[in-house]
């Protein structure tokens, strides 16, 4: 294990505000820094780092700690690994830790920081054999002829992978191992192809994408080749599903436009920021997942999709489209006529582009658009009720009633039918619209606790330690039935203070009781009333108030958990005819209802 002295040292040289600024945009907030979490999605910042303190904390969803549980949290690492890599950063040296083997491998394969050697050789390897090579010739016209200039090659590392076995081969004499060669994947598939490095959000290659070269004298001819694209398969570097294509480059403008542009392709990524739209972001590889957009969430509250225009464009619009609501993300869509691409379109018809960039619609207004698209007119019934079915689903995303009650009347017009007839239909389908059913999963898979009352909870442990001239309130309001904390300090001081003797200095008794990672809990969470009560004078007097609101709402969140979760057992009870089950649960309910 890395020596304290070492982490001690790393910790003073690089201060927590600058390294976390690095993933999240932080805003100076008095003593503090503020910024949206980037480990939960969030549209008011709780998030929250003290450089006085050296430490993080979200108060939305209770993560915190110092630089190295930031590291190991948002980069995936055990605590060695985060040594490491801000050891590098810091420039302190870290002695290698020997996990297991004499090598500083694990059983699970090669280190992560030998992956990374490995990713950052071959991508320059690539990339000085594009730009030099005299083999590289067909490769350099190929992406002349698609408009990329040696600017944009060179920002984005692009490269060559040339024919044979030259890769393997430089990569075992630079003395890399064939289990470390996972890290680009098997060189001989990339052969012949351009190659786009990927990155992942501080700019290290996770991995490789490859794309064939079009060249009309092909020696091996064309689909022997394998497909269009081939990409490095995943390894502890490369997670695909939480990747985003050219994010490192993308997320600081992607936080000053505030929104995102998602295209689908690595070709489509290169040309929009080429040409000034430095904000695009691709899902290389795979099928848009709620991590990426989760990630996105982190700089920006609103994404623009950019996808094909052909068909499967369209349906994966429409699937990102349903994700990006369900994770709040307010969405937009570009629609490109002609079945084009981005990159192909800014190529042939920037103006165009443009154009459609411009007219970018509201992600339902584009729904609707798309589906009224190709319909006849006047509508047949039948294609009404098909419309108004297909469209009614996704008004389960829009949750304010205003807002909704606004669609059903523009829904009515687009269809031309009455409102009525649509929210009918809207009650009807609405228990297993499939839209509103995956909805259901999302938040399910969510922890079971109400996030809210984690923060209700924490704000209330902040005011009692910061003022100790709350425990009187606190006892007395804790003499009923005892609330459902899943916040271990919180259940520990409420005892301690109940049972605190009257004569006694209040604080240190307290104090007394803590370890030293409750202290820092604390400490934390007192930094954070800053944050939330910036603009209020904090005094004894406001906390007793503040602080009996708040206990107040604790306990009736907490019991509307309880009730819920007693109403599901009665329901399943019910199905299951199990009727003392159901007499012993209502009883349960009745008590809670007191
Ligand atoms: P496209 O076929 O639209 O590629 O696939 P593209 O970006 O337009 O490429 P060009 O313009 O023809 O050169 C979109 C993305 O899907 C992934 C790649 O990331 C690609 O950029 N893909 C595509 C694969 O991973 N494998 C494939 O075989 C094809
Ligand atoms: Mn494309």
């Amino acid at each position: 294990m890395a020596d304290s002295k070492i982490s001690e040292e790393i910790k003073e040289r690089l201060p927590v505000e600058q390294l976390i600024g690095q993933y999240v945009p932080l805003k100076k907030a008095g003593r503090i820094y503020k910024g949206l979490c980037p480990f939960h999605g969030e549209k008011t910042p709780s998030f929250t780092v003290s450089p006085e303190r050296g430490v993080f904390k979200c108060f939305g969803c209770g993560k915190g700690g110092d630089i190295f549980d930031f590291i190991i949290e948002i980069e995936g690492l055990t605590f060695p690994e985060a040594v490491k890599l801000l050891g590098d950063k810091a420039g302190v040296e870290v002695p290698e830790w020997k996990p297991t083997g004499q090598n500083g491998s694990t059983p699970s394969g090669p280190n992560r920081a030998r992956l990374f050697e490995v990713t950052s050789f071959t991508s320059r390897l690539w990339n000085s054999i594009l730009t030099k090579h005299p083999k590289a010739e067909h490769a350099r016209t190929y992406l002349a002829g698609r408009g990329l200039t040696p600017e944009t090659i060179a920002t984005f590392q692009i490269g060559y992978a040339p024919y044979g076995s030259a890769t393997g081969t430089s990569l075992q004499q630079a003395g890399f191992s064939r289990t470390e060669l996972q890290a680009v994947g098997d060189p001989t598939k990339f052969q012949d192809r351009i190659t786009f490095p990927i990155a992942d959000l501080t700019g290290k290659i996770v991995g490789f994408t490859g794309r064939l070269l079009e060249t009309k004298d092909d020696p091996r001819g064309g689909s022997s080749r394998g497909p269009k694209y081939w990409n490095t398969p995943e390894t502890s570097i490369f997670v695909k599903s939480r990747t985003l294509y050219a994010l490192h480059l993308a997320k600081q403008e992607i936080n000053k436009k505030g929104f995102a542009i998602l295209a689908e392709g690595q070709m489509d990524v290169v040309m929009l920021h080429q040409h000034g739209y430095i904000n695009t972001v691709a899902s290389s590889g795979t099928a848009l997942t709620i991590e990426q957009l989760k990630l996105i969430g982190r700089f920006a509250p609103a994404i623009v999709f950019a996808y094909d225009g052909d068909s499967a464009g369209i349906e994966a619009t429409k699937r990102g489209l349903e994700l990006a609501l369900q994770q709040d993300l307010t969405p937009y869509v570009i629609s490109i006529p002609n079945g084009k691409d981005p990159a192909e379109c800014l190529q042939k018809d920037p103006e165009l582009w443009k154009k459609a960039y411009e007219n970018r619609l509201r992600g339902l207004d584009w729904v609707v658009e798309e589906a009224l698209k190709n319909a006849p007119r006047p509508l047949p019934p039948e294609t009404k009720k098909a419309l108004a079915k297909e469209l009614i689903q996704w008004l389960t995303f829009v949750s304010d009633p205003t807002e909704q009650a606004d669609w059903f009347l523009r829904l009515a017009a687009k269809l031309e039918t009455n409102e009525q007839n649509l929210r009918e239909l809207f009650r009807r389908i609405k228990p297993n619209a499939p839209l509103a059913a995956s909805r259901e999963q999302v938040t399910s898979n969510q922890p079971t606790t109400d996030p809210s009352l984690h923060s209700l909870v924490d704000t209330s442990i902040a005011i009692l330690l910061t003022f100790p001239e709350t425990y009187p309130v606190l006892k007395t309001q804790f003499s009923g039935p005892a609330i459902v904390s899943h916040n271990p300090l919180f259940t520990k001081l409420i005892p301690l203070i109940q049972n605190i003797p009257a004569d006694s200095s209040l604080e240190q008794n307290i104090e007394s009781h803590l370890n030293d990672d409750e202290r820092k809990e604390v400490a934390l969470q007192s930094e954070g009333l800053l944050v939330q009560y910036g603009d209020i004078e904090l005094s004894p007097s406001w906390a007793i108030t503040e602080l009996s609101l708040i206990l107040q709402r604790i306990r009736t969140e907490s019991r509307d958990q309880a009730k819920s979760a007693i109403s599901e057992e009665i329901q399943r009870a019910q199905q299951l005819g199990d009727v003392e089950k159901i007499k012993s649960l209502f009883q349960e309910l009745q008590n809670l209802i007191y």
